[in-house]
C-alpha cells in the first residue's frame, strides 16, 4: 500500500502507523514477541509506571538511503543506554537482541512510512518499557512491557537547521546532582516542562540548564546535549547529571574524523563569551545551530551567531553526519543496520 503523506512538511510529532511490536517480561524471563495494530496498552491503574514513574524510553532513527535502502541509525548504542536506564531505576534490561530485533520488525512492518530519500524527514523510533505489577508499595515492579512504536517525523525545531534562541533559568533543575540524568527516564521529561514551557512563552526554543549542584557549568539544552566550537575545538559538558546523546558521541567521532580536537569537560557559563559557534544535539534536534544564549536571571545576552547564520564547523558536522545516516557517505564506524523489505 501506497502512503500519501506530506513528507517534506512534517512535523515532529505523533502520527498512528500500521504496527507496534510489545514483548513482556513476566516470571523472571521475557517472552515472545507479539505484533500489534493497537494505539493503546491495556494497563492495571495501580501499575508502578503510572504511580513511581517506572518507565523509561529511547529514541532513535531510520532514514531512506540515496541507495533505496533502509538504514536505522547507531541501535546497538540505544540498545545498550536502555540497559542503564532500566538498571538505573531497578527495571528488568531489555537484552540487546531483543531491542534490535523488535526495532528492525517495527520499522519492517511500517515500512512503507519510512520518509522518500530527499525529504529530509525520517522514521522515528520510540522504545518504551513500563512497569506493569500491580502494586501500591515503593518497590520495583515483577513485570515489564517493553514496545517499540515508529511514526515519521520532521525537524523537532520548526526553524529547521536555523539558527535559534536559547536561554538559561535558574528557578529550575530537570534533575539533581546525583540523580536520574543520565537515564532516559520519563521522569526527567515531566520536571523539564514548567521551564520548558515558559522558555518557549519567551520566545526561546529550549532551556539551556546549569549544572544542579553549583550552577556554575553548563549541562543540558531541553532534550538535546550542548556544544560549542572554540577556536576550532569541540567542545561540550562533561557532567554526570546528563543523557550521555548518542548524536553527540557521533559529532565528537566525525569531528576527531575531520581532524577537529575534541574535550569534554566542565563548560563554566563565562565561556560563553569565548565560543564562535553552539548547538543542541540530539535524536530529535540532530545539530541544532544556537544564535544567542539569553541568561534571563541576569539579563546578560551571549550573541554566538553574529550574522544568523549557523556556523562553519557544525554545518559542515550536520551535513556530515546527515550523509552518513543517508548512505551518501561510507559508514566507516559501522554506525547504520540496513533494513531487509
Ligand atoms: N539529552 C536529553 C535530555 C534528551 O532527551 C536527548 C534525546 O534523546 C538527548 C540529550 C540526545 O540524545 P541522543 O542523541 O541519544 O538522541
Ligand atoms: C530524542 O531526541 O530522541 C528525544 O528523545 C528528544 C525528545 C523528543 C524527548
Amino acid at each position: 500500500m501506497s502512503t500519501e503523506l506530506d513528507w517534506s512538511n512534517l512535523s515532529f510529532g505523533y502520527i498512528p502507523t500500521d504496527y507496534n511490536v510489545r514483548c513482556w517480561y513476566r516470571n523472571g524471563k521475557w517472552g515472545e514477541i507479539e505484533v500489534s495494530s493497537s494505539e493503546y496498552v491495556n494497563m492495571h491503574m495501580a501499575a508502578t509506571a503510572l504511580h513511581y514513574g517506572q518507565e523509561i524510553f529511547e529514541g532513535l532513527k531510520a532514514f531512506r538511503g540515496k541507495d533505496g535502502k533502509i538504514r536505522i541509525f547507531r541501535l546497538d548504542a540505544n540498545a545498550n543506554r536502555i540497559i542503564d536506564s532500566a538498571k538505573g531505576i531497578k527495571m528488568a534490561p531489555v537484552p540487546v537482541e531483543l531491542f534490535r530485533e523488535m526495532a528492525i520488525k517495527a520499522v519492517q512492518l511500517n515500512a512503507r512510512f519510512v520518509p522518500p530519500y530527499g525529504s529530509g524527514a525520517s522514521l522515528y523510533i520510540r522504545p518504551i518499557e513500563l512497569g506493569m505489577s500491580a502494586q501500591i508499595g515503593v518497590h520495583p515492579s515483577s513485570e515489564y512491557l517493553f514496545m517499540i512504536m515508529v511514526m515519521p517525523v520532521g525537524p523537532y525545531f520548526k526553524e529547521g537547521f536555523k539558527p535559534t534562541n536559547i536561554c538559561i533559568m535558574r528557578e529550575f533543575d530537570r534533575v539533581a546532582p546525583k540523580g536520574t540524568g543520565r537515564w532516559k527516564v520519563g521522569g526527567n521529561y515531566a520536571a523539564s516542562l514548567e521551564a520548558g514551557e515558559r522558555a518557549h512563552e519567551l520566545g526561546y526554543s529550549a532551556v539551556l540548564y546549569l549544572d544542579p549542584k553549583e550552577k556554575k557549568y553548563l549541562d543540558e539544552c531541553g532534550p538535546a546535549n550542548f556544544f560549542a566550537i572554540k577556536n576550532g575545538r569541540y567542545i561540550t559538558p562533561a557532567s554526570e547529571s546528563i543523557l550521555p546523546s548518542v548524536t553527540n558521541n557521533s559529532l565528537q567521532q566525525l569531528a576527531r574524523d575531520m581532524g577537529i580536537e575534541v574535550e569534554c569537560r566542565h563548560i563554566e557559563l563565562d565561556e560563553l563569551n569565548e565560543i564562535d559557534e553552539a548547538g543542541a544535539c540530539g535524536t530529535a534536534a540532530v545539530a541544532s545551530p544556537v544564535a544567542e544564549i539569553d541568561d534571563i536571571d541576569t539579563g546578560v545576552k551571549y550573541v554566538v551567531a553574529k550574522d544568523g547564520q549557523p556556523g562553519p564547523i557544525t554545518t559542515k558536522l550536520y551535513n556530515k553526519l546527515r550523509a552518513v545516516q543517508l548512505g551518501e557517505e561510507p559508514d566507516v564506524h559501522g554506525w547504520n543496520t540496513i533494513v531487509e523489505e
